[in-house]
């Protein structure tokens, strides 16, 4: 029996903002659970909710099983009445103390845990995986992932009503990684925890970490949230959440604590090394270095810990907002730049990032902020690329105008006499890019997200240099002209015109005059609006979207203080609303109509239960759990139609899962309906 319990409610790279359901309430992910001692903790779980703001604990039931008054009193009131303690609780199953005090086999009965976590009503119980100790060689890890598996097969089998925590295991490698992921993904988990990497965590290597997430995240379901075990420094949540890890422990707010040491955003600090405390939090704004570190021993650690707690419940906000912001990859960039092991760590992650571009939602609106040569990466710069390059409608040309960028916004503004004459011309006779340090934009496609909102300094980086000199190859490589005319200026990459690859010969000219000389004389004139909204359709669904402009009659009403392209309408009714944040189209009901019978992809269209039409049909949210049929191709955030089984238009609106989100989840929603058959 699958139990649906988690909900997504934003996205970012892997990352997502979410909801997870248990029978002690709901939290919000991702989500940092310090770990509670059932009778040594100097913090009870009461006061990390009411004064850090913490929403859930985890505990070890194999330390309450094996001290008697821990166990009788848990098994009399339960976890929640031994922790005195009603919210939510993760238990763990002494994997960890096995490996950390190297405990022989018999120690702890692997399904005599599981029965014991249920018997104390733990809301998340974790099964008793095998943790490969570091180094120890292929061999040796092989079998603890299979002997994790076999547990685990046993394990899920008897979890009955509660949440079971399923471990990935495969130390370092890969292969094994991704094979532990697999064949745990097969099985009814509530929660799929990556393990073992606790000494990876205490060896700096970061960049190690970064590789198991992805290899094990390639084959968890994404329906189910994931757990980094062990993961307690705050230096790593913005990367880790950015991976798609969905929950986190911390233990190490109490250690760090007791061995005199601050965890920073930026990484640890000793107190006995410190004049100065370099932090704002409550603890560290009420007294001196000179103080704390002149407290009793127990005090002292008592206040290192809280530091450590409004640190690490900090950081995580911070991760959760930056999720909403779609800016979680600036913060990962900032973070970065804390130690070279996370530069190294960042690294690896850019260099993977097509297995992230596929979760990253489209239709953000966020800016982009350049934080150093990896800004170019992003999946909103590559998806936008890649895009136009399948999709702009305007292949064969007279003449192509390259501007490049001066930093001027919109891009038109900064070329007025050029785009009022490129404006009457068809797309035949001329088409004009607009080169910025983020890549090519058409001048049609310029008030599409990101083009306007990547922000760069004037000083740029070599790296993004090339990048849009290549991806100006490419472009051109895709485009059959005459002519190509350069306006020189002073922009931070004019000077790329020097390492361009095209065999073309490049008429460089410096004035908007001489620009216009250049492209010559056209007879033909058009209307820009229609030839804009062409590129623009073709770009956000496909050909025959942007052929629809050919067909039927429309007239484009523009906004009197921006004169930007506001309505498209069709006789007395408005077919799409054009988004100024984004510069997309909305459709109406009536829009969604004219889409479907010009025959756009069924990438755009999501089928819905006919159980459900009526609903939806009625304006109602198209949830998860009704999603019939749907493309793998869909990505969250895109303009779809939403169809019933016999294909009739029941609205339209904005999809919030991609389409193997839409198949796997069974809670939340999947489209958002704008518009719909009878509203
Ligand atoms: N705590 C820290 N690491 C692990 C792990 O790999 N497995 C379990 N069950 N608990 C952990
Ligand atoms: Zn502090």
């Amino acid at each position: 029996m699958c139990m649906a319990n988690f909900e997504i409610r934003a996205k970012d790279g892997l990352a997502r903002v979410g909801r997870l359901t248990t029978n002690h309430g709901s939290v919000r992910t991702p989500l940092l659970m310090p770990v509670v001692h059932p009778g040594k903790s100097l913090i009870q779980p009461q006061e990390l909710v009411d004064e850090f703001g913490f929403e859930m604990v985890i505990t070890n039931s194999y330390i309450i099983n094996s001290h008697e008054k821990f166990r009788e009193k848990a098994i009399a009131d339960g976890v929640h009445g031994l922790l005195e303690f009603n919210g939510p609780i993760m238990t763990d199953s002494g994997t960890f103390q096995m490996y950390f005090h190297d405990l022989p086999r018999e120690e702890i009965d692997p399904l005599a845990i599981i029965e014991f976590q249920k018997k104390i009503g733990s809301d998340i119980g974790t099964i008793l995986d095998a943790f490969s100790k570091p180094d120890v060689g292929r061999e040796q890890v092989e079998r603890d992932v299979e002997l994790s598996l076999d547990r685990a097969k046993l394990s899920v089998g008897i979890k009955e009503n509660m949440m079971l925590a399923g471990t990935i295991q495969g130390g370092g490698f890969e292969d094994l990684r991704e094979r532990s992921a697999k064949a745990m993904a097969g099985m009814d988990f509530d929660v799929y925890p990556i393990g073992g990497v606790v000494p990876f965590m205490e060896m700096y290597r970061y960049a190690d970490i970064v590789r198991i997430i992805l290899a094990s995240k390639k084959h968890l379901p994404i329906n189910r949230p994931v757990h980094l075990f062990g993961c307690g420094h705050p230096m790593l949540f913005a990367q880790a959440a950015y991976l798609g890890c969905d929950l986190f422990d911390s233990a190490s707010y109490a250690k760090f604590a007791d061995s005199g040491r601050m965890l920073l955003n930026s990484g640890t600090v000793h107190l006995e090394n410190l004049s100065e405390l370099p932090c704002d939090c409550p603890v560290c704004s009420n007294t001196t270095a000179d103080d704390m570190k002149s407290l009793p021993n127990l005090e002292k650690s008592q206040a290192l810990m809280k530091h450590n707690l409004f640190v690490s419940a900090g950081e995580m906000r911070r991760v959760r907002q930056a999720i909403m912001e779609g800016q979680l990859f600036e913060l990962v960039a900032l973070r970065a730049r804390s130690h070279p092991t996370l530069m190294e760590a960042f690294h690896i992650m850019t260099t993977n990032m097509e297995q992230i571009i596929h979760s990253d939602p489209f239709g953000k609106t966020n800016s982009i902020f350049y934080t150093g040569s990896e800004t170019i990466l992003r999946p909103e710069i590559t998806r936008y690329h890649t895009r136009l390059i399948e999709r702009y409608p305007y292949r064969k040309t007279h003449s192509v105008t390259i501007v490049p960028d001066i930093g001027g916004r919109p891009f038109s503004d900064t070329a007025n006499t050029i785009i009022d004459e490129v404006r009457k011309r068809t797309p035949e006779s001329t088409i004009l890019l607009f080169l910025t340090p983020m890549g090519v934009t058409p001048w049609e496609l310029e008030h599409v997200h990101p083009s306007q909102q990547c922000i760069f300094p004037h000083s740029i980086d070599n790296a993004t240099k090339s990048s849009v000199s290549e991806k100006l190859d490419e472009f051109l490589g895709n485009t059959s002209f005459t002519s190509l005319v350069w306006f020189d200026r002073e922009s931070p990459i004019n000077n790329i015109i020097d390492s361009l690859k095209i065999n073309q010969r490049i008429i460089r000219v410096s004035s908007a005059s001489a620009v216009l000389d250049a492209i010559g004389d056209s007879s033909q004139k058009t209307d820009w609006t229609l030839r804009k909204l062409k590129a623009v359709m073709s770009y956000q669904w496909d050909s025959n979207a942007g052929n629809l402009i050919d067909k039927m009659p429309v007239q484009v009403v523009l906004s009197r203080s921006t004169s930007k392209i506001r309505y498209v309408k069709s006789g007395d009714d408005i077919l799409f609303t054009m988004v100024p944040t984004t510069g997309l189209l909305t459709p109406t009901y009536t829009g969604g109509l004219a889409l479907l019978d010009a025959g756009i992809s069924q990438d755009y269209i999501v089928t819905m239960d006919n159980e459900v039409a009526e609903f939806v049909a009625d304006g109602k949210s198209a949830l998860a759990k009704f999603v019939k049929k749907v493309s793998m191709n869909l990505r969250a955030g895109e303009e779809v139609l939403v169809v019933d089984e016999d294909h009739k238009l029941l609205g339209t609106g904005r999809a919030l899962l991609n389409g193997k989100e839409m198949i796997e989840f069974s809670r939340g929603v999947a489209v958002m309906i704008r518009h719909s058959l009878n509203h």
